[in-house]
């Protein structure tokens, strides 16, 4: 075994996988879902939307009062999972939802449910909405050629992080940092060492690279959801969803514009049930190499340009 493979113990997960939720109206949120770019399918109730990559879900919803109600984490093996659900004495099961699979419910210090899964039916990826190359200033890759785009059954990509608040942040950080394996790609200042502002943490595959955050943490003395962002395919399938959600009257959010940390290009939206979900494409990816920062709330959350630059 080397340093660098995902069969280090201390690495156990690939990647988010989903978020679900209780809503009050499940057509007016499968209606919506459809406009944001999810393939959508309403089985048994639930509604269960994915994107183009190879999963069953990366979006789970079922009838109910309003509520978040988990977030899921893929392990990497079936062997990463017993040992992260051993850490917690959580019982490994098999997953009622479609697809199969197993998982383990875990609870992290606020008691928000976090099940770590593995084995789910993968199936064939869908032909995700495409364009001819990019022309740029410095870059030319397209010589006689008009831009055509494609259009698909889906412009979301897959789930590429989730959002939450925590009561504190020290502990909740040492939590997914030992259950989950996360590595801080920016910890954001606070008022002291002990009260950061929050930290942006992501996947430790080692030498492979991913997202720079799967989980942001935002300390904030109480717990809770704050949003969920799904990758699109390029530049151009978020501001044709732009258009499509605006045109469609949905609550904006915010955006557009580009973080800094992170550089995502952004744009948030409100769901009918009052949940934020954000689409991003052009990410920075990190590995284990790429190590930590540290940054100040001005630098956090500024941008490059768009939304959020003050
Ligand atoms: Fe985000």
């Amino acid at each position: 075994m080397t340093a660098t493979s995902d069969a280090a113990p201390h690495r156990g997960i690939a990647d988010i996988l989903y978020v679900r939720f209780q809503v009050e109206d499940l057509q007016s949120q499968a209606q919506f879902l459809r406009d944001f770019g999810f393939f959508v399918e309403q089985v048994d109730g639930l509604l269960l939307a994915r994107g183009t990559d190879a999963n069953r879900y990366c979006y789970v919803a079922e009838q109910g009062p309003n509520k978040f109600v988990e977030v899921g984490f893929e392990a990497l093996s079936r062997a990463h999972l017993e040992q992260i659900a051993a850490m917690e004495d959580a019982p490994v099961e098999a997953l009622e939802l479609p697809g199969g699979g197993a998982g383990a419910l875990l609870h992290d210090p606020d008691g928000t449910p976090v099940r770590v899964v593995h084995g789910i039916d993968q199936p064939q990826p869908i032909e995700p909405p495409s364009r001819p190359p990019l022309n740029s200033g410095g870059q030319r890759h397209r010589f006689g050629e008009r831009v055509t785009f494609s259009s698909g059954d889906a412009s979301v990509k897959r789930l590429g992080h989730c959002v939450l608040y925590v009561k504190d942040f020290r502990t909740s950080e040492a939590w997914y940092k030992s259950r989950l394996s996360m590595l801080t790609s920016d910890e954001i200042t606070g008022e002291s060492e002990d009260k950061p502002t929050g930290a942006f943490l992501r996947c430790n595959r080692g030498e492979v690279y991913v997202d720079h955050h799967t989980l942001f943490l935002i300390n904030a003395g109480r717990s809770g959801f704050n949003h969920a962002a799904y990758e699109v395919a390029d530049w151009d399938s978020l501001l044709m969803g732009h258009d499509v959600l605006k045109k469609q009257g949905y609550e904006h959010a915010m955006g557009i514009g580009k973080h800094l940390l992170g550089s995502q290009v952004f744009d948030y939206w409100q769901d009918p049930a009052g949940f934020t979900l954000e689409h991003f494409t052009d990410g920075d990816l990190f590995n284990e190499a790429n190590g930590s920062a540290v940054a100040t709330p001005e630098v956090a959350f500024s941008s490059h340009w768009g939304a959020g630059v003050g």
